[in-house]
């Protein structure tokens, strides 16, 4: 079973994965700091991402930007003027809500009613229930779903249109009240930027404005001329980055889903005009692609955007089942030529493609693929943690915690233990195979329990092999490897460990 919402983020700060920032402090809202086992674990996910988007295409070049960039960047990229969430404080708590994220949450309960009636229907009819035939019947199940298409409606209308007062009302006639207090006295709905701005060491006032980035793309496209012309790459062909992000989320919850400072990992494939449906097509059934080799289908689905940002003229997000239900994970955008268009104007400068078969020059349009490093960290944390009875074992009390991680993403791919902590031979032979091993992968030599305890451990942070070095070693030369997942072990010779393990972590 997996493990809920609670247990996983106690699990993630006990085993060195992710710490809440300044905790010494209390802590500070939406930062956290990744640890020892979670910045490897990040890291086998950046670079899972960086060798299928990079070294895997001939046509995909890296780059890494800057944070800070001119502030006309924001200008044009339209982040000053319409880069904003919608926010509603209450009169009695002083607390601020993002205005969308309350319809949501209300959209939601109006579905969580409406899977319980299926959850009773089921239960019911058992094997001979038809759920279509049920949607397509049932009183209550119709009355839901026609609440909740016509609240979703009124939703994205308000938020296409911009419209605040439309947005207000919404939160009056659906009678949303605050969660802690149930309090219904809001505020008016206004718009809130979401960037962050510093200052410039010598210039005062509004010139030195900086901001920090609230999205990597904008380094893509301003370099999008430098990167052609030294690369020689013919369209399409596409820059991809990893960077920090930052945004002043006003709903930070959800731990390392919605922070202020992030991580993303970002593509933008450059294009011919008119073709932008098609590489949406493409684009968007490749990162799913990528996705299923890492997560189960039933953990994935599409989801199409009801109210497009500002640059796109198509989006979808990748969703993934989150503890919390499915959330976005990645999200695909056709965003036509409307970056690359918009710097060329506000610089003066050309941002076009000399197109050497129909000698015409043009401004590309773009399809990007764009998902959270720490997102994806969360994904694969929830999908990968359970309590399971122990394998090969029939007492169903018999449990443990596992973090089932593939090999290639383990922080940590083999530990290595003497059975006794106290013979200096077992000892010795153990740090032997430890410093001959960690040339080739990431292993952790490791003597501070008893063997059932170190193993434990490892499990937990899904260690795939823990090599066991025994008296027998001492005669032979071989050590026992056991498998996280079957609890298998075998004896492998020591010199062979490389060998049989390298392979099966490699990524
Ligand atoms: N360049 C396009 C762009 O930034 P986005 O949908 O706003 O699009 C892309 O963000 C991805 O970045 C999201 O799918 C999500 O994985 C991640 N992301 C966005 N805001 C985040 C936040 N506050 N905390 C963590 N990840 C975030």
């Amino acid at each position: 079973t997996a493990p809920d919402f609670k247990a996983l983020t106690a699990h993630a700060k006990e085993n060195g994965f992710i710490y809440q920032s300044s905790e010494i402090y209390d802590g500070l809202a939406a930062a956290y700091d990744y640890g020892p086992n979670g910045v490897l674990l990040k890291n086998n996910l950046k670079e899972y991402w960086w060798k299928s988007m990079v070294q895997l295409h001939d046509n995909i070049v890296g780059i890494d930007a800057s944070i800070f960039m001119h502030p006309k960047t924001w200008k044009a990229s339209g982040h000053v003027d319409a880069f904003n969430d919608p926010l509603v404080d209450n009169k009695d708590s002083q607390k601020r809500y993002r205005a969308d994220v309350l319809v949501e949450d209300h959209i939601d309960k109006i579905e969580g009613k409406l899977n319980k009636e299926l959850t009773k229907a089921r239960k019911r009819f058992g094997e001979a229930f038809d759920e279509a035939e049920y949607r397509r019947t049932n009183a209550n199940v119709l009355r839901y779903q026609g609440q909740m298409d016509d609240v979703a409606g009124r939703l994205a209308t308000a938020m296409t249109d911009g419209d605040m007062d439309a947005l207000r009302q919404l939160i009056e006639d659906l009678g949303i009240s605050e969660p802690d207090t149930g309090s219904k006295n809001w505020t008016e709905v206004r718009q809130f930027n979401l960037m962050f701005s510093t200052q410039l060491g010598n210039i005062a006032g509004e010139e030195g404005k900086l901001y920090l980035r609230p999205e990597t793309a904008q380094g893509i496209f301003v370099n999008f001329t430098n990167v052609q012309k030294t690369t020689r790459q013919k369209l399409p062909f596409g820059i991809a980055q990893i960077g920090k992000a930052f945004r002043n989320e006003i709903v930070a919850r959800q731990f390392i889903f919605r922070m202020r400072e992030f991580e993303q990992m970002e593509m933008q494939f450059f294009i011919a005009p008119g073709t932008q449906q098609d590489w949406y097509a493409k684009w968007k059934e490749a990162r799913l692609k990528w996705h299923l080799a890492l997560h189960p289908q039933d953990k994935l689905r599409f989801h199409d955007h009801d109210n497009l940002a500002h640059y796109a003229d198509a989006a979808v997000d990748i969703q993934f089942d989150f503890p919390f239900g499915f959330k976005e994970l990645e999200g695909i955008h056709s965003r036509t030529d409307f970056d690359l268009g918009a710097h060329q104007e506000l610089s003066g400068k050309k941002l076009q493609y000399f197109d050497p078969e129909t000698k015409e020059s043009y401004v590309p349009y773009v399809v990007e693929t764009s998902i959270g490093a720490d997102r994806l960290f969360l994904a694969t944390l929830t999908h990968a943690l359970r309590d399971e009875q122990v394998p090969g074992q029939d007492d169903p009390n018999n449990t443990r915690t596992v973090l089932a991680l593939h090999p290639a993403l383990a922080p940590t791919k083999a530990a290595i233990m003497p059975l006794k902590r106290n013979d200096e031979r077992l000892v010795a032979m153990a740090k032997d195979i430890f410093d001959d091993l960690r040339f080739q992968f990431e292993v952790q030599y490791d003597d501070t329990g008893s063997i059932g305890k170190l193993y434990r451990r490892q499990d937990a942070v899904g260690t795939p092999f823990c090599i066991t070095v025994d008296f027998d070693s001492l005669e032979d030369g071989t050590v026992t490897v056991r498998d996280r997942d079957t609890l298998e072990q075998v004896r492998v010779k020591k010199e062979e460990l490389a060998g049989m393990i390298g392979p099966r972590v490699d990524m």
